[in-house]
Parts: structure tokens; C-alpha cells; sequence
């Protein structure tokens, strides 16, 4: 399968419904409290999809079976909600959310603080990440090449004193979630496609504070860091287009 272009048209589309993943993320980010379960951000976020006349694009992927993935702490990303898993001070927990409007999807993610307490090292992990983030969309431009996206993310985060995950990577998206290319968090500039106009990356960095190893849990799904060290995500859909990089998610 070739990278698919979108029309201007279609990037519409998916720009409303990646506002609409924006705001259930908004509106999940408001209840991560202290003695909050990930199960309790689950319900609240499935209740909004169907408030907002969007399908969930996760649900049923791959049997996935929640609308949220909820990675705290040393989760890295696909972290199943859980009745059993309660949020407490000091912790971070990355909320990711699709939708599909229309047959079009969206992808998003945000890592947030449970309250203020967050260790300085933590809090400069966040902001590492979201900034690494946008590094990465800065580099989503007609003829550069997928490497340079990468490159863009790893050279921030590891200059950062953190580290990139390898194991899993952004992606191409439209009228499926994952669609060619990968987008891997990191590269060589010059390598791998190149961007032309009409495409749209999913771009989402997951930086580990200590090293980039990863591992699976029993449950099939749960990525964790492999040393125990804390890690973040976030993530936006991104159209490249002539007048530079687009964000569809906000
Ligand atoms: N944002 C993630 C991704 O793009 C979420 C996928 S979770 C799944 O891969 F359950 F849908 F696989
Ligand atoms: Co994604």
C-alpha cells in the first residue's frame, strides 16, 4: 500500500474530527484528580464520544477494548483502563484518544500531572516531550523526508538528557488509524519517504527519563520501559500541506 494523499476536502474532515478527540481530551484531562481510577477517565471519555456523534476508533481494534488507552508512570503507552488502577499524587498518566467522523479519523495524546506535586525531573519530562512533539511537526514539510521528523524529535529529547522509544512508532492516518508511513520518533535526516502535499502523519513522541528499552505485559497490550523509568507521549495529527505543517487536532 502506497502513502494515501488526502484532498483538501478530506483534510477538512479529519480537522473535525480531530477537534473532537481534542475535546474529550479536554474534557478527561479535567477529572484526572487524585483517587480517580482510569476506569472512571474510560467512562467519562465514552459518554463524550457518543454526546458528540463520533464512533471511538480503538474500541474493538485488534480487540483493544476501551475507547482510552491509560499509561501512568513507567507505562509507556497502551495501558488498559482499569477499575483497580487509582491515580494518586505525584503521578503521570498519558490519556491517547481516536475517533472515526465520517469514516475519517483522529489520534491524539497528552500527558498530564495528577495534581502539582510533580518532581522537577518529571515535570521537565513532560515538557520535553510535548516540545519534542513539536519539533517533529515543524519538520512535516512538503519534500522533506520522513527521517527528518524523526531526526527532529530524537536530537531534542536526547540533547534533553532523555531517550526515544524505538518499539513503537507514529503513522500514517485518514480513513484508517494506522495508514504507510511509519513515523518513527527517530531518523536520519534525508531518509525514508519523502513528504508530499496531502499527507497526514500521526506524530507522537514517547520519551523514556531513563533508558529507550521496552517491554510488553502479561495483559498483551501494557508497554512499559524496561528499566522502570517514568515516560511520556503525547500526539497530534498532522496534514502537510503548501503552506507547512497543519494540525488537525486542536
Ligand atoms: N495512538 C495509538 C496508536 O496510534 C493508539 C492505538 S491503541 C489501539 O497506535 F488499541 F487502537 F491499538
Ligand atoms: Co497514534
Amino acid at each position: 500500500m502506497a502513502i494515501v494523499c488526502k484532498s483538501a476536502a478530506e483534510i477538512e474532515k479529519m480537522r473535525r474530527s480531530g477537534g473532537i478527540v481534542r475535546q474529550v481530551l479536554d474534557h478527561v484531562r479535567g477529572l484526572v484528580v487524585p483517587g480517580a481510577t482510569t476506569m472512571d477517565l474510560e467512562r467519562a471519555a465514552e459518554q463524550k464520544i457518543k454526546d458528540l456523534g463520533v464512533k471511538p476508533a480503538f474500541k474493538g481494534y485488534y480487540d483493544y477494548p476501551c475507547v482510552l488507552c491509560t499509561s501512568i508512570n513507567e507505562e509507556i503507552v497502551h495501558g488498559i483502563p482499569s477499575e483497580k488502577r487509582v491515580l494518586k499524587a505525584g503521578d503521570i498518566v498519558s490519556i491517547d484518544c481516536g475517533v472515526v467522523l465520517e469514516g475519517y479519523y483522529g489520534d491524539a495524546a497528552i500527558t498530564v500531572p495528577v495534581d502539582g506535586s510533580l518532581t522537577p525531573e518529571l515535570t521537565k519530562l513532560l515538557e520535553v516531550t510535548e516540545a519534542s512533539l513539536y519539533r517533529g511537526i515543524e519538520a512535516a514539510r512538503i519534500g522533506n523526508a520522513v527521517g527528518d521528523v524523526g531526526a527532529s524529535v530524537q536530537e531534542f529529547v536526547e540533547a534533553n538528557g532523555f531517550s526515544v522509544v524505538r518499539e513503537f512508532v507514529g503513522h500514517g492516518i485518514g480513513t484508517r488509524l494506522h495508514e504507510e508511513p511509519q513515523v518513527p520518533n527517530y531518523g536520519t535526516r534525508g531518509h525514508g519517504a519523502r513528504l508530499r502535499e496531502g499527507m497526514v502523519l500521526a506524530i507522537e513522541p514517547m520519551v523514556n527519563s531513563g533508558s529507550p528499552g521496552t517491554r510488553v505485559l502479561e495483559d498483551k497490550w501494557t508497554a512499559v520501559t524496561a528499566d522502570g523509568s517514568y515516560s511520556a507521549h503525547f500526539e497530534h495529527c498532522v496534514a502537510v500541506t503548501k503552506d507547512g505543517p497543519m494540525i488537525l487536532t486542536q
